[in-house]
């Protein structure tokens, strides 16, 4: 079965129905126009048991509920309300520096702490989960990766920034950081027309830290429950999306952006079904990012997949 950029999602959970049927799926970030609605319909479509569907708003999450319920009413529907920053603020490229009330750069405390504790939180239910599907549906599963899985959603994006250590919320300009967490400010000026260098906050910095963070999250959770509860964490980058993301940018901003995208000859990779075996051994970790429907070690930088680094994460949060 080949798989192109532009299949459908619902095209690809049909050819994995068994992936899917009988199962329970949470899904944080369901929002009208979001990717958490739509791969919350590509899931309904293959009969899970429970969609859990979570999101900030009541008003949203419902108005999805019932919506999904409508074309899919086999699957029982539960809400789940949840501020992952604990303020009401958006998830990329904000435009002014800011703070949550515990004082960590917001799209930081979003993308990744509200959902490494949210993970942590829930993990003793997924352990649970794994022990029964381990002795009931592995088998039909061989040459999968575990049926249990945490994903968290990364991006290209990543690439603009490594995770700052020193300096998580932003106080410093990138050439006062150490090497290793400086961003890339040629891929940044490319992209956006503009010099950066002389910013200490810059949207597309603290994006691409909370995304390479994503990653880092999924090895560590790897290391830690792959091997001793068959609990398997991916990190997948979904593509270019119009969704509610590009909000703090123009829309003439977002198409100079991709067209300097493609001059720089990223070209759609063909997708395959297969996926690998989660490497868990020490230096870079491969079998962990995926684009377009594959493993794609090749699109992933180096930051984002050494293991000492994700350790340091982990002990840091
Ligand atoms: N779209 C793309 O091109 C693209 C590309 C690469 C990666 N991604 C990744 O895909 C993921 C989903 O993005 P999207 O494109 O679907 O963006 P989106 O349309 O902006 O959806 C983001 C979702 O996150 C929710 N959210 C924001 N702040 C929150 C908070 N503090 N607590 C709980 N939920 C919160 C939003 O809820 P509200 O509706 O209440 O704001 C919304 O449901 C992100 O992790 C993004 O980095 C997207």
């Amino acid at each position: 079965m080949t798989f192109t950029p532009q299949t459908p999602a619902a095209e690809i959970t049909a050819s994995f129905p068994e992936a899917v049927q009988g199962k329970t799926i949470l899904i944080t970030g369901v929002s009208p126009g979001s990717l958490g609605l739509a791969t919350a319909e590509a899931f309904a479509s293959q009969l899970p048991t429970n969609l859990i569907i979570s999101g900030r708003f009541t008003k949203k999450v419902q108005a999805a509920i019932t919506h999904l319920e409508s074309t899919y009413p086999a699957t029982t529907y539960h809400s789940l309300i949840m501020d992952l920053s604990s303020q009401k603020i958006r998830v990329m490229s904000i435009p002014t520096r800011t703070l949550t009330e515990d004082g960590l750069e917001t799209t930081f405390a979003t993308n990744h702490i509200g959902h490494l504790l949210f993970t942590n939180r829930i993990l003793s239910k997924l352990i649970k989960a794994a022990s029964t599907t381990t002795t009931t549906t592995k088998a039909s599963h061989s040459g999968l990766a575990p049926p249990t899985r945490i994903i968290n959603l990364s991006s290209f994006g990543h690439k603009f920034s490594p995770v700052r250590f020193t300096d998580l919320s932003f106080p410093n300009l990138p050439n006062e950081l150490p090497e290793s967490e400086r961003p890339d400010l040629r891929m940044t000026e490319y992209l956006t027309g503009n010099s950066h260098a002389d910013e200490a906050y810059y949207g597309l910095f603290s994006y691409g830290q909370s995304k390479t963070a994503n990653i880092l999250h999924a090895i560590s959770l790897n290391q830690k429950l792959l091997a001793k509860y068959n609990i398997a964490a991916f990190a997948v980058h979904p593509g270019a999306v119009d969704t509610g993301i590009g909000r703090h940018v123009t829309p003439s901003d977002v198409e100079a952006a991709l067209q300097r995208v493609k001059d720089l000859g990223m070209d759609p990779t063909q997708k395959s079904r297969e996926v690998v075996d989660v490497d868990s051994g020490d230096g870079q970790v491969k079998g962990v990012y995926l684009a377009d429907c594959k493993v794609d070690d090749g699109g992933v930088v180096a930051f984002a997949t050494d293991r000492g680094i994700a350790e340091r994460l982990w002990s840091t949060a």
